[in-house]
């Protein structure tokens, strides 16, 4: 039932919530119909990243022809960065949008996960696994629909959802979410049951990653946002109850909201409002220290799902997993007021900050729902050791190589080194509180050089030869340290 050239979505958002057994024989009879002689190739849409069997084993199958909206898939960047896969690297909170406007053509097939299936004669009601996912609108709008029932999942976790789309435009209404663990919607996704082509039978756990424990450089970034947290509650910008708080994908967000949970006697109960809550959160939520997480998916190791399954009664409370037209909702995020907190690659002198290339072309993961939050939030916060590969990599560059956040959306710069609080600064003053706080101490006379005897005169001065002297470095020599401005003037 699927063909070359079709357009699939799926259901899922990260490694969670995939179907996994119909996309284990798609790359089976892709590898097929190539050793046949035959052109096989799908366009993959998903809710963000996915799994290894959907983007890292198709895309080594050479089946992946088209791909939006994001992937943290090692096989995917490798076969992405050779040219072989057009790659839209979007916002996730607007994918479902861009569907309902016909963006990326008409879907063939939607194949969906869910932990159980109610049948009717007018409407299936499916209840979905660990993500929202984007599956309300890619149900709607498939030609097809395959289900995968994975009893690896208990029938409860329709418990955790509260599943939303959005209305139209002209016509869409405010959402009407005030709380963070508000719900507005059903427990179950409606299917069109004449659509339904095919239900699959599966016990499959998911695909899900471990996390490494935190380096001493992240246990010190994690105590420099508490700190912040701290300066600005005693300051009155953030209020004494807290403002609810996002934290990205990635092992620096998980290990730095486990940091926090560590010193979370020094600030007031949490809540979360983010795209993901990974092991650290739902450990926290189990403490008391998290007392409320929304979500898109649960992107956690199995053990940590099934723990949520086994003590739902509590979870449900504490819990609730959004499509991500929800979670990544601007609306919603600037009315709420969160605290965003994600991972930077690389920021600049003046903030700008790139999280999804590195020198310029390589693809490492995209932008995900980063900048959703960053331009949305109420405090915008991008964390990251400051040096990486052993220090011949600075995260303070004098110009960022490829920009994802602008300096008009970073608000607070935070590396093991300390923080730079951007709010109220020009871009010379910017320059100075990042270099001093921020960069690593191999790197601040070079970046000194730069913005006193380097840059010419202007508003925000970038020599326009030299400002990429640290990348064009590091591709020549291997390190960023070996920067000789003299080569470049
Ligand atoms: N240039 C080249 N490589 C760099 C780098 C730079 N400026 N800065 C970091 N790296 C490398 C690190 O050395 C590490 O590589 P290694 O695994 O070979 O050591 C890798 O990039 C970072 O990976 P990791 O340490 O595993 O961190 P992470 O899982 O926290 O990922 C991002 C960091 C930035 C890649 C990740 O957070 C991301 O994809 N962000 C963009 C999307 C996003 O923010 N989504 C949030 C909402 S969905």
């Amino acid at each position: 039932m699927i063909n070359h050239d079709d357009t699939l979505a799926f259901s899922g958002f990260t490694p969670n919530g995939n179907p996994k057994a119909v996309v284990r024989e798609l790359r089976l009879r892709a590898e097929q119909m190539h050793a046949d002689g035959h052109e096989f190739k799908v366009g993959i849409l998903t809710g963000a990243s996915s799994c290894q069997s959907i983007e890292g084993d198709l895309s080594k199958a050479q089946a992946i022809k088209f791909r939006a909206p994001f992937s943290t898939n090692a096989d995917f960047r490798n076969h992405c960065n050779l040219g072989e896969i057009d790659y839209e690297d979007m916002h996730l909170g607007h994918v479902a949008e861009r569907l309902r406007r016909g963006h990326y053509g008409e879907i063939d097939m939607a194949i969906i996960e869910v932990s159980a299936l109610e049948e009717g004669n007018d409407e299936c009601r499916a209840y979905l696994t660990t993500a929202g996912g984007i599956v309300p609108t890619i149900v709607r709008l498939a030609k097809k629909i395959i289900i995968e029932i994975n009893h690896f999942h208990s029938p409860k976790s329709r418990l955790l959802h509260d599943v939303y789309e959005f209305e139209e435009y002209p016509n869409r209404k405010p959402i009407p979410l005030v709380g963070v663990c508000d719900r507005i919607g059903t427990d179950y996704v409606s299917i069109d049951p004449r659509k339904i082509v095919g239900v699959v039978e599966v016990n499959l756990p998911e695909e899900a990653r471990e996390f490494k424990e935190p380096t001493p450089e992240l246990t010190l970034c994690a105590q420099n946002v508490v700190d912040f947290f701290i300066r600005d509650m005693k300051a009155g910008h953030i209020p004494s109850c807290m403002f609810p708080i996002q934290s990205g994908v990635g092992v620096t967000g998980n290990a730095i909201m486990k940091a926090i949970g560590e010193q979370a006697s020094k600030l007031p109960p949490l809540v979360v409002y983010s795209e993901v809550v990974q092991d650290s959160v739902v450990d926290l939520v189990q403490k008391g220290t998290i007392l409320q997480a929304s979500c898109a998916a649960m992107t956690c190791t199995n053990e940590c799902i099934q723990k949520v399954y086994d003590n739902i009664d509590f979870f449900r409370q504490h819990l609730v997993i959004r499509p991500s037209e929800m979670a990544n909702s601007p609306e919603i995020i600037r009315r709420l007021g969160v605290i965003a907190m994600n991972t930077a690659l690389e920021l600049d002198l003046y903030g700008h900050e790139n999280s999804s290339h590195i020198c310029g072309s390589k693809l490492m993961n995209g932008i995900g729902g980063s900048c959703d939050y960053e331009r949305n939030g109420s405090i915008s916060i991008f964390y990251t050791p400051s040096v990486a590969k052993g220090g011949c990599i600075s995260a303070i560059v004098p110009m960022c190589c490829h920009v994802d956040s602008t300096e008009h959306d970073v608000d607070v710069i935070i590396t093991e080194q300390g923080i730079a609080d951007l709010r109220g600064k020009g871009p010379i003053r910017r320059a100075h509180e990042i270099i001093e706080n921020c960069a690593h101490p191999d790197y601040r006379p070079l970046l000194r050089e730069y913005l006193t005897r380097i840059a010419p005169m202007g508003h925000e001065p970038q020599h326009m030869r030299a400002a990429l002297a640290f990348h064009d470095t590091f591709l020549r020599k291997g390190d960023m340290r070996l920067t000789n401005f003299a080569e470049y003037l």
